[in-house]
């Protein structure tokens, strides 16, 4: 695996691979690999002939009381686990390389990341949607994965493609899970064993209102009124939000219909945690 660390040598790698007549898929990562990055690094292997993963924790999508600094990071355990499902790049570039003084520019997608996420983070969908554009002048890819853990980023993403006639072909991986139902992330690494049994209640919370609903509840108050009352049963957790949502636009809807998104943000002691699910007749 080769590993880049500035624009210039990332360009020039892909202009290589792609008059070669390769394919090009891009996995954008802030580091700390686990088994949900790995699986997107299989999906974009599956579509392209060439694997660039990236690896930066991008400094503008966090909110100044967030976590930027105490972010987890192991660069060397990222690297042999890249290396290990077979990528083929590695573009680590610094804050410096990405963000040169006098930068002035940002990519803005103007609906979308007014809910869910974007309310109690304002500027985070700015922060990931201006480094995924860099990211895709960058490593010009013909393929980019993220994964459908992160619901709004993936729609955010997908919006921006499809304004900017972006001409790369955004792919969504299911979310990978621990074997106890819990969503794989690389912020699990701050839970400490007690929090970590009450954060179990988001991804069971997503189970209670599946079954609501397949019995026939179609408020969404109702719905979200239980799963609150759920999750706050269980200690440690404070909810952030917990939407049933149209699953293009992220409206809030009153009445549950087949493919409604319920999403979720909880913080279990200090971590800040979301999970997502469609509704399924
Ligand atoms: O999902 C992430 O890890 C980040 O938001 C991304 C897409 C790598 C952009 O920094």
């Amino acid at each position: 695996m080769e590993i880049i660390k500035t624009v210039d040598l990332m360009q020039q790698a892909s202009d290589t691979i792609r008059m070669s007549g390769e394919s090009i898929a891009l996995v954008p990562t802030m580091g700390f690999l686990h088994e949900g990055h790995l699986m997107l690094m299989r999906a974009a292997k599956d579509h392209c002939d060439q694997l660039v993963v990236s690896l930066f924790v991008n400094p503008t999508q966090f909110g100044p009381n967030e976590d930027f600094e105490a972010y987890p990071r192991d660069t060397q355990g990222d690297l042999k686990k890249a290396e290990d499902v077979g990528a083929d790049v590695m573009f680590m570039p610094s804050a410096k390389e990405m963000y040169p003084p006098g930068a002035q520019t940002s990519v803005v997608v103007k609906d979308l990341p007014q809910h869910l996420c974007g309310l109690s983070r304002p500027g985070h969908f700015d922060g990931v949607t201006t480094v995924v554009a860099k990211l895709f002048h960058i490593v010009k890819p013909h393929a980019a994965v993220f994964g459908q853990k992160d619901y709004q980023q993936l729609a955010v993403i997908s919006r921006m493609v499809m304004d900017l006639d972006m001409d790369i072909q955004i792919i969504g991986v299911p979310t990978v899970r621990e074997a106890d139902g819990l969503a794989m992330s690389s912020r699990n690494s701050y839970l400490k064993p007690e929090e970590r049994i009450s954060a179990l209640s988001l991804k069971k919370s997503l189970d209670l209102a599946q079954r609501l609903f397949r019995e026939g509840e179609k408020k969404a108050q109702v719905v979200k009124d239980f799963v609150k009352s759920y999750i706050l049963e269980h200690p440690y957790t404070e909810i952030d939000y917990i939407t049933l949502c149209d699953p293009v636009t992220l409206e809030d809807v009153n009445t549950l219909s087949d493919g409604t998104l319920m999403a979720m943000a909880v913080r279990v002691g200090k971590t800040r945690l979301i999970d997502n699910g469609r509704l399924v007749k």
